[in-house]
């Protein structure tokens, strides 16, 4: 695990976009895992900004995303399909083929889980997935208590992940339950993992990560397993290191 502590967020963002860049100008084909939340928005528009101005280019990759709410269909304005074509995917105009999450309105979820799964082996798997931190040690939404060998399926979201998430739901909806995620044996199996993580209320599950005893209570501590992991972080979330 190599980590890179930034005197601040911008900084901390601006590293995390050069190695998304880095992989992009090796490898134009390359396949991207994607993440969503509050920390990857800076992240999104960086890309943007750099691709528009000719410095990289988004058009060949493939990419898939971490998760997706179980019951959200795609034009639901909270679903994480929403928040990557309003932020990235179509801005670029990116191909839709390429750019691939799990259908959180499938009839069935499991399957749809075990399709995703598949359908990330058959692309020749991830190079460069790229991961936020819950305040809680997930990744993807892999809870606390989520085996280390998991593959892709459904998992029950807690009440700590549902109430942080809360935020970016109206008064009168509620945050799903469930959702569609990469498991961690699907994380680890990727060529390069790149954690971004920023903010004093991450630094507690960055240091039990980091640090702590590789365990089911804080899932991100798998990457401690993983050949090759990079944890971008900025000063206040690595300040209990
Ligand atoms: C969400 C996502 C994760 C993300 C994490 C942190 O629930 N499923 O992929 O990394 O929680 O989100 P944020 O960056 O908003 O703190």
């Amino acid at each position: 695990m190599k980590i890179l502590i930034l005197p601040d967020r911008e900084a901390a963002v601006a590293a995390c976009v050069d190695l998304i860049a880095q992989t992009l100008t090796a490898t134009p084909d390359a396949v991207l895992g994607l993440a969503t939340g509050g920390t990857m928005e800076p992240v999104y528009a960086g890309l943007l900004a750099r691709a528009r101005a000719g410095e990289v280019t988004l058009n060949r990759m493939t990419s898939f995303n971490l998760d997706e709410y179980v019951g959200l269909p795609p034009g639901h304005p909270q679903s994480y399909h929403t928040y990557m074509r309003e932020r990235l995917f179509g801005p670029l105009g990116l191909d839709p083929a390429r750019t691939h999450l799990p259908r959180g309105d499938a009839s069935d979820p499991i399957a749809e889980a075990v399709r995703y799964d598949t359908a990330i082996v058959a692309a020749g798997g991830i190079d460069l997935q790229l991961l936020g931190i819950g305040g809680n040690g997930h990744i993807g939404f892999n809870e606390p208590s989520s085996s280390l060998a998991s593959p892709t399926r459904v998992k029950t979201l807690t009440r700590a992940t549902r109430a942080a998430n809360a935020r970016f739901f109206g008064p009168d909806e509620t945050v799903p339950q469930f959702a569609i995620t990469m498991g961690i044996a699907t994380i680890l199996r990727s060529r390069h993992a790149v954690l971004l993580a920023t903010g004093g209320p991450k630094a507690a599950a960055v240091a039990a990560m980091a640090e702590g005893p590789l365990s089911a209570r804080c899932p991100a501590s798998a990457l401690q397993m993983h050949p090759k992991a990079t944890i971008v972080l900025d000063a206040e979330a690595a300040a209990d290191l």
